[in-house]
């Protein structure tokens, strides 16, 4: 087998009777960009909750960096560098910007790197630098996406879960979060991207696993899948 960083075993899910996720398997090794598409309620929040912990499959197993993390708390995977940017980005307006970036930090020791990595974020982001004692409330939306990506970064993940980080954003910055998304990546930075948006999503990922209310519809290659009459039926969500 390939050198895997997570490993996602047949897991089920569900919100009292409503099941989210039927057996639903899927990997991303190291130096991989990995996306899940599908419609809405397809279960696709559902899947990086469960990865994260927050959310308890009622069966399967869940395997991170050669572990069986499947009994571990929240807190516990957070510290192995699995690290979520939610869907709608959860930006606290009441704070600054830098006290938002090093929220991402907040379970880190080694205060002297961080600070030099949040520079690093700042050379990134000019935006972010220069209002950086400002109120979060300042942002744009696609400010605000490039603060949760910061954000996620200062917590050093060995995963990067992205929960449709172009949603609502102007076409500039859906780009602009793209190709961010693909310049950490050539850095070394795994990724598992959860999208709407396919187009651009199947463009920068290396695999892809289409959702369809909850199960696994389609997987492969992103190119083969762009355009497929599957992956239109998958957007149809079954409803037909
Ligand atoms: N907290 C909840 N309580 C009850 N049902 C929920 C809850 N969250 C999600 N669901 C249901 O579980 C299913 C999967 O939802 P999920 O949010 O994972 O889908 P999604 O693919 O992320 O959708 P979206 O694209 O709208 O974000 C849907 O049927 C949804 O209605
Ligand atoms: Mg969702």
């Amino acid at each position: 087998m390939m050198d895997m960083l997570l490993e996602v075993r047949e897991i089920s899910a569900c919100y009292g009777r409503v099941d989210a996720l039927r057996n639903v398997s899927l990997r991303v090794a190291g130096g991989e960009i990995v996306t899940v598409v599908g419609a809405n309620g397809a279960g696709k929040s559902t899947l990086l909750l469960s990865i994260l912990g927050v959310v308890s499959p009622t069966r399967g197993q869940i395997a991170f960096a050669g572990q069986d993390i499947t009994r571990w708390s929240v807190h516990q995977r957070l510290g192995s560098g699995l690290v979520l940017v939610p869907e709608g980005r959860q930006i606290l307006v009441s704070m600054t910007i830098e006290e938002n970036l090093l929220l991402g930090a907040h379970m880190r020791r080694d205060g002297g790197v961080v600070r030099k990595e949040l520079e690093g974020i700042y050379d990134r982001f000019p935006n972010l630098a220069r209002h950086r004692s400002h109120n979060a409330s300042c942002l744009s939306g696609g400010e605000q996406q490039m603060l949760a990506l910061g954000r996620a970064m200062l917590a050093k993940p060995r995963l990067l879960m992205m929960d449709e980080p172009s949603l609502g954003l102007s076409p500039l910055f859906v780009t602009k979060v793209f190709e961010l998304i693909e310049e950490y990546n050539r850095d070394g930075l795994s990724v598992l991207l959860i999208e709407q948006n396919t187009s651009h999503a199947l463009k920068i990922a290396h695999r892809a696993t289409v959702l369809e209310l909850g199960r696994v519809a389609m997987e492969g290659e992103p190119s083969a899948m762009a355009g497929s009459a599957r992956l239109q039926q998958a957007y149809l969500g079954g409803a037909v």
